[in-house]
């Protein structure tokens, strides 16, 4: 097995001190810390590479615009994407699913319309489908889970029906850390009716394991740069051949253009129809280069570092009493939730970073699937390529202290 521990050292901020203690960032879920790779590629972009893209003759914006589009095909190469005209650069994956809405759901979906969605989505998942609802009268279904966090696949295909146009189902669960079974969802759903669309929310995925979304199917696939040890401000949406140059525009502006006339407008093709305005230029570089980093690496050996992560946080904090860990689902990716008795989430993480551990607390965007839990917030431990043993450690005595203060 493949030992990863050494790549701890490429990441500067995990040599801080937090509260006196070594910094334990157990909080990847939300945002992964970044290696000296993507700080510095990012840094000489703007110290000798800067101009904008797409629009200058001269050698600067050449050669930035060069390097800018080259990271479409690294992206599409990191998760066995046909071409680089598949990947769309947004925002954040927020956005992405937002651009789908609009502009995919906008264009196909009629009032009576019925979309699936998981009862275990992100908020990111949710609002854009109700506010699609708002504008066209479609019927939101959700997908339920079991109390371990498993996806009920008999009610999904109960659910199927004429009236299904689209499923939405996130890959890695966010606030559980499920792996759900998101080829089945698309093989069930297609062998049902070939023309529902399905877009899968990859956020949690894509950093915790290696994503062909050739061989998944699925028509789109989003996730967000910040996460996979890029900068913030960079998010992508993949979409299959074919069914982005379908699609009308997202917003309008400069740079996604053919023609502008105020009589007539026409766009430019996919991807680049979907990408208005001046993007988020460094922070494709800094994207580009981690997925460089992570390459080298190999999402198999971060899976399996994380996998032992796992199980060995699982076992110390099974050991703590009146800890209970929400989240049992057999496939999991990096992430553990728990509660514990007499002590709120919140005081728990607030004693956790004065023991230098830092850990997310409350919904995680999610609210609609801790409500199916019965719960208002759980602590959440999240573990990136550069965690390690001490980390958990760390965390399990920082946990001790919460049950002697709270218990
Ligand atoms: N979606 C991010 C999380 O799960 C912010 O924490």
């Amino acid at each position: 097995m493949t030992d990863i521990s050494h790549y701890r050292a490429d990441f500067p901020i995990l040599q801080t001190m937090m509260n006196g203690r070594s910094l334990a960032f157990l909080d990847s879920a939300s945002s992964a810390q970044k290696p000296r790779a993507v700080i510095e590629a990012m840094n000489r972009v703007l110290e000798s590479g800067y101009a904008n893209i797409h629009r200058g003759l001269y050698s600067l914006s050449q050669n930035l615009t060069a390097d800018y589009e080259a990271v479409r095909g690294k992206i599409a190469r990191f998760i066995g994407a046909p071409s680089e005209k598949n990947i769309v650069f947004t925002g954040n994956a927020t956005e992405a699913i937002n651009l789908v809405a609009q502009s995919w759901g906008r264009t196909h979906l009629r009032a009576g319309d019925e979309i699936l969605l998981t009862a275990m989505e992100h908020h990111a998942n949710i609002v854009p489908w109700q506010l699609l609802r708002d504008q066209t009268g479609i019927v939101i279904k959700t997908i339920p889970f079991d109390a371990r966090g498993v996806l009920d696949l008999g009610a999904f295909e109960k659910l199927l029906s004429a009236k299904t146009k689209f499923i939405g189902a996130v890959h890695v669960s966010n606030a559980l850390g499920t792996l759900n079974p998101v080829r089945k969802i698309v093989e069930t759903a297609k062998s049902y009716n070939p023309d529902i669309k399905i877009l899968i929310d990859g956020s949690q995925a894509v950093v915790h394991g290696s994503v062909d979304v050739s061989a998944l199917g699925a028509d789109f696939y989003v996730f967000t740069g910040h996460k996979l040890y890029g900068p913030t401000g960079i998010g992508v949406l993949y979409g299959k051949s074919g069914i982005l140059e379908s699609m009308p525009p997202y917003q309008g502006g400069g740079d996604m253009i053919e023609r502008v006339s105020f009589e007539r407008t026409t766009y430019k093709e996919a991807p680049f129809r979907f990408e208005a305005g001046t993007p988020p230029i460094v922070e494709v570089i800094g994207l580009g280069t981690a997925l460089d980093y992570l390459s080298a690496i190999g999402m198999e050996a971060v899976a399996a570092h994380e996998a032992r992560l796992l199980s060995q946080a699982t076992e110390q904090l099974c050991a703590i009493k009146g800890l209970r860990i929400h989240g049992t689902a057999p496939e999991k990716a990096g992430i553990i939730s728990f509660t514990m008795e007499g002590a709120h989430p919140s005081d728990i993480g607030m004693v956790l970073d004065r023991c230098g551990v830092a850990v997310r607390t409350g919904h995680h965007c999610c609210m609609p699937l801790m409500q199916a839990l019965g719960l208002e917030a759980t602590v959440r431990a999240s573990f990136g390529l550069y965690s390690n043993e001490n980390d958990i450690n760390q965390l399990t005595e920082g946990l001790r202290k919460v049950q002697d203060m709270f218990a």
